[in-house]
């Protein structure tokens, strides 16, 4: 049996220190922000290359007040890909502002750059890319017509921990940066988590508020907020797993290797790390017409796999009312068609990876 994700054995590698982080937690009685979770922020932007961040309870709570931040609201709108999860899209919704779609560039899975311009109206407001599968979107042409329009760029980086656009990490490329620290995550709590990180004061001073009632000390609501805070334990959890990260980016980044060469020259389509990027390979997503039939195969001989996503958010019924029709955005809706993610994690050994091109590596033969 190979998993698609082992969270057990990369607990059992981390055990003594999370164990004795949570204790700390536990004696300290800092359930909630505190210190951990403060030591967390500044870790984790210093690991982003970035000035602030700010610990939420979710990657979409993320999204969510970064757009607030940004001052996006009804009327608003805010250019993003429908193939991603559907997170994206809800934090959108949920400031009253409407999501208006680009198709993907189907090599990299982000952001088609050359779509952006006729998506542009006088009510944009925010581009909202998303690094899909630790990939960074191609962000230079992206803040060039972003500037030009006057544009807010959050990047949706819930699946990008320590990915690179040319040397420079995720979540320093736009305005703002938004984590998930959701358990399968590069970078994964123990329960769920978040963060924004921005080199600006102002965003960085209206997120605090917003996360935690709105208020600028106790008491005093300046701001109508919510309940965001991220949870002492989690923070604990967190700063001990990001000392690993460097080494598990790097083991994932291996497995992809070790994917990439075992399954040359089979005619699978394997994932384009673009000349730009350092992937970090949340995912590894090979396509094939025969989505199906090679998920069940692989399912049979114990080999789990995951589709990322089954359907591009414009074709979900919860957002059928965005008028769009099947057939706009051709990249996402075949990527949609055919991805399949094989198994990724960075406990994963050789002799797992070896499995698992063998038997795709047969599927591509029977099917060719
Ligand atoms: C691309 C993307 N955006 C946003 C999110 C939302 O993060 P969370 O689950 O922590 O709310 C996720 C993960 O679930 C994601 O993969």
């Amino acid at each position: 049996m190979i998993p698609f994700v082992d969270l057990k054995a990369q607990y059992a590698s981390i055990k003594d220190e999370v164990n004795t982080a949570i204790q700390g937690v536990l004696e300290s009685c800092q359930f909630t922000l505190g210190s951990e979770v403060a030591m967390f922020e500044k870790e984790f932007a210093a690991y982003c290359h970035v000035e602030q961040g700010i610990a939420v309870n979710t990657g979409t709570s993320a999204l969510h007040l970064a757009l607030l931040a940004a001052g996006v609201g009804p009327g608003d709108e805010v250019i993003t890909v429908p193939f991603t999860f559907v997170a994206t899209v809800a934090a959108i919704y949920y400031c009253g502002a409407k999501p208006v779609f680009v198709d993907i560039d189907p090599r990299s899975f982000t952001m088609d750059v050359s779509a952006i311009a006729q998506a542009i109206t006088s009510k944009t407001k925010a581009i909202l890319p998303v690094h899909l599968y630790g990939q960074p979107a191609d962000i230079d042409p992206i803040l060039h017509i972003a500037r030009k329009h006057k544009l807010v760029v959050i990047e949706d980086a819930a699946q990008a921990h320590g990915a690179e656009y040319k040397g420079r990490r995720a979540g320093s490329l736009g305005d703002m940066g938004c984590f998930s620290f959701y358990p399968g995550k590069n970078l994964g709590a123990y329960g769920e988590g978040g963060m924004v990180v921005t080199n600006n004061p102002d965003y960085t001073r209206t997120i605090r508020m917003l996360r935690d009632w709105g208020a600028e000390r106790k008491y005093e609501h300046v701001l109508k907020g919510y309940n965001f805070r991220m949870e002492g334990i989690q923070g604990a959890v967190l700063r001990v797993k990001l000392r690993r990260l460097e080494e598990w980016t790097e083991a994932r980044r291996a497995a992809a290797a070790r994917y990439d060469r075992m399954l040359a020259g089979s005619g699978v389509v394997t994932p384009a790390a673009m000349p730009y990027a350092r992937h970090v390979y949340h995912i590894y997503a090979i396509r094939t017409a025969q989505r199906q039939a090679w998920q069940q195969t692989l399912q049979d001989q114990g080999i789990q796999t995951g589709i990322h996503y089954p359907t591009p958010v414009h074709l979900l019924p919860a957002y059928a009312d965005l008028g769009y029709i099947k057939g706009q955005f051709p990249h996402a809706e075949s990527a949609a068609g055919e991805v399949l993610s094989l198994p990724m994690f960075p406990e994963l050994t050789q002799a797992q990876s070896e499995v698992v091109a063998k038997a795709v590596r047969k599927l591509a033969v029977r099917s060719a």
